[in-house]
């Protein structure tokens, strides 16, 4: 496939990372999700967390029924649940969560990481080795966030040292257990995936494609570009665009779209995370564009994923035509506005079907 080529079909989408909150803001962000994928990995961290099966359940059926409620274009769509992991997580919730057929991960925060992480785990190989020995045995994949949270690592340095502080002794212990590394934005943490024995994997989100960290001090501060982990210098980006175009099949889409409400980010303290549900095939056309990669795209956005979790792709295709498509300045959220990543800008690819 040249890079002159028009039209885009591929294999229907997943989205291996997305929050999507919960209550009446819902019906603002969902639908734009299920218009480009027909399954997403869906984030515990809401306020309480999603710590049991049963909240997990109920969850789901709150997601299905706020899709239920809303009018416009859909494919079919399905919510994949996942846990949050604390230090309190048994053995038997995890056996409950994989014979639920519903809870297909269990996420781990570290404590105070990242947006409504205060109750993650303070130490996972002291305080969780049994929950773990249990996913390894029923094939549950653990999704980690991840960066360290002490005070004295540098934040642009959290990911790497991660790596050696928590993956390494990880993997060691737990040979067999299914990691994802998600949202991934270094050239050390796309090293250690690629060439990681075992089950190893990472989402990568279209911002840290896109952006290097410039894009946060453009003129001025611009929170809508704050997400964790912080966007890294040119040559982390440069590394993610090599990963994800690449032909190592343990690098998928997630979008980590997080929606915060504008008056959160636009605060003293601003919230942490990028809305992209809305474009999110539009960005990573774009980026994988920029390296002449379109023909990338279907491994990255609709296969591997599926590789990795056992799942088959699905059934139907999206088609993207190369068209500018504007990013919309604000959008409806709930009761209030969100401003999507890129507002205002312009995007070299737009969803026809
Ligand atoms: C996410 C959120 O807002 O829930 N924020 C973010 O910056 N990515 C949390 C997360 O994925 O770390
Ligand atoms: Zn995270
Ligand atoms: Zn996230």
């Amino acid at each position: 496939m040249s890079t002159d080529v028009q039209t885009l079909t591929l294999i229907r989408p997943d989205d291996w990372h997305l929050h999507v909150r919960d209550g009446q803001v819902m019906q603002s962000v969902l639908p734009h999700t299920a218009r480009q994928f027909g399954r997403a990995i869906i984030m515990p961290n809401l306020q309480p967390p999603v710590v049991s099966t049963d909240q997990a359940l109920a969850y789901r059926d709150r997601i299905l029924a706020a899709l239920e409620g809303t009018e416009g274009p859909k494919g079919p769509f399905t919510p994949l649940m996942t846990l949050y992991l604390t230090d309190n997580t048994t053995p038997d919730e995890i056996r409950r969560a994989k014979a639920s057929g519903a809870v297909y991960a269990v996420k781990l925060y570290p404590a105070g990481a990242t947006t409504n992480s205060d109750a993650g785990v303070t130490d996972l190989l002291g305080k969780c080795r049994a929950v773990l020995e249990v996913m390894q045995e029923v094939g549950m994949p653990l999704l980690v966030h991840g960066e360290v949270t002490d005070p004295d690592v540098d934040i642009f340095d959290r990911e790497a040292v991660f790596i050696d502080r928590v993956m390494v002794p990880l993997r060691h212990d737990f040979p067999e257990l299914k990691v994802v590394f998600e949202h991934l934005t270094t050239r050390e943490g796309a090293q250690y995936v690629e060439t990681a024995d075992g089950p190893v994997a990472a989402t990568i989100t279209a911002h840290h494609l896109l952006y290097n960290r410039n894009a946060l001090f453009m003129g001025g501060v611009r929170p809508h570009y704050y997400c964790l982990p912080v966007l890294k210098r040119e040559k982390h980006r440069e590394a993610l665009l090599a990963a994800a175009t690449g032909t190592s099949g343990r690098f998928f889409l997630g979008t980590d779209s997080a929606p915060h409400a504008r008056h959160a980010k636009e605060a003293a303290c601003g919230c942490a995370g990028c809305y992209t549900a809305l474009h999110a095939l539009e960005l990573y056309a774009t980026a994988f564009d920029s390296v002449g990669k379109l023909d990338a795209l279907e491994a990255f956005a609709s296969l591997n994923g599926p590789g990795f979790y056992g799942l088959e792709p699905n059934a139907n295709t999206v088609t993207l035509e190369r068209a500018a498509m504007t990013v919309p300045a604000e959008l409806p959220y709930g009761d209030e506005t969100i401003v999507p990543l890129a507002a205002g800008e312009t995007l070299g690819w737009r969803q026809v079907q």
